[in-house]
C-alpha cells in the first residue's frame, strides 16, 4: 500500500457516526477525504465536514461529505490533515500546498488533530528540509519581506506560474527558509508579530498524534505532555 494511504487508512479509523471533522489539505489529507466518503456510503455516517480550503471543501462535497461553516460547528470533534515536516515533539510545519491559515483556525477549533504523513515528512529539527510558509497581505509586501528577513531567514515569494501564488485568502506567500530554528514556538510568535503578515505554518503543540507511513508499517507519534 502506499504509505500516504497506509497513514491516511489509520487515521480514518478513528471518524465516528456524528462527528464534526476537519477535512485537511494537501495530497494526504485527500486520501483521507476520499476514505472518509467511503467510509460514511459504507456505514452511513451522519458526520458534517469543515474543510481547511476550497479543495478541500470542492473534494470532501465530490465524496459525499456534508461541508458546514466553522462558525456554525464551532468544535470540531477530530480534524485529520497532512503536513511538510514532523519534528520528535510533534511540531509542524504546514503550508507548501498553501492552506495554513485555514488549516490553523480549523486546527484550533478541533478536540483532536491527526497528522497523516509518509516517513518522508520526519525531520530531527523543524526547518531541516522544508522552508516555514508566512501568508502575507499584498499592500506592501516587498516590505513584510524585508522585515522577515530580519529574522534570520531567506523569504521568496511563492510563485504560481508567471504571477505570485494567491492563496483562498488573496493573499501571498513568502517561504522563509531558516539555516536552524531552536525555538519554533517562539518563532511562530514572533513571525505573527510583524505587520502584514496573517499567519504561518509553524504550528506548534497543535497536534494530538501523527500516523506516519512507513516502509515497515505505520508509526504512531502521540503528543508529549
Ligand atoms: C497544505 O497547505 C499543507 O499544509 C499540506 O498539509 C502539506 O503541504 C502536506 O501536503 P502533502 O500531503 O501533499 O505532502
Amino acid at each position: 500500500m502506499d504509505l500516504k494511504e497506509l497513514a491516511a487508512a489509520e487515521a480514518v479509523r478513528y471518524v465516528e457516526d456524528g462527528m464534526v471533522v476537519g477535512l485537511g489539505s494537501g495530497s494526504t489529507a485527500s486520501i483521507a477525504i476520499k476514505l472518509i466518503g467511503d467510509k460514511v456510503k459504507a456505514e452511513g455516517l451522519e458526520i458534517v465536514g469543515v474543510p481547511t480550503s476550497k479543495t478541500s471543501d470542492l473534494l470532501g462535497r465530490a465524496v459525499g461529505i456534508r461541508i458546514v461553516d466553522l462558525d456554525d460547528h464551532p468544535t470540531v470533534d477530530l480534524t485529520i490533515d497532512g503536513a511538510d515536516e514532523v519534528d520528535p515533539r510533534l511540531n509542524l510545519i504546514k503550508g507548501l500546498g498553501g492552506a495554513l491559515v485555514r488549516e490553523k483556525i480549523v486546527a484550533a477549533a478541533s478536540v483532536v488533530e491527526i497528522i497523516v504523513a509518509d516517513e518522508s515528512k520526519l525531520v530531527d529539527y523543524l526547518g531541516q528540509k522544508a522552508p516555514v510558509p508566512v501568508e502575507i497581505v499584498k499592500f506592501s509586501f516587498k516590505t513584510t519581506m524585508r522585515r522577515l528577513t530580519g529574522l534570520g531567514c531567506k523569504p521568496v515569494l511563492r510563485m504560481g506560474g508567471d504571477a505570485p501564488f494567491t492563496t483562498d485568502n488573496g493573499n501571498y506567500i513568502a517561504d522563509c527558509r531558516f539555516e536552524r530554528m531552536d525555538n519554533p514556538t517562539v518563532m511562530e510568535s514572533i513571525i505573527n508579530n510583524i505587520p502584514g503578515v496573517v499567519d504561518n505554518g509553524l504550528f506548534v503543540g497543535r497536534a494530538s498524534k501523527a500516523m506516519i507511513g512507513t516502509r515497515d508499517g505505520i508509526r504512531i507519534i502521540e503528543k508529549q505532555f
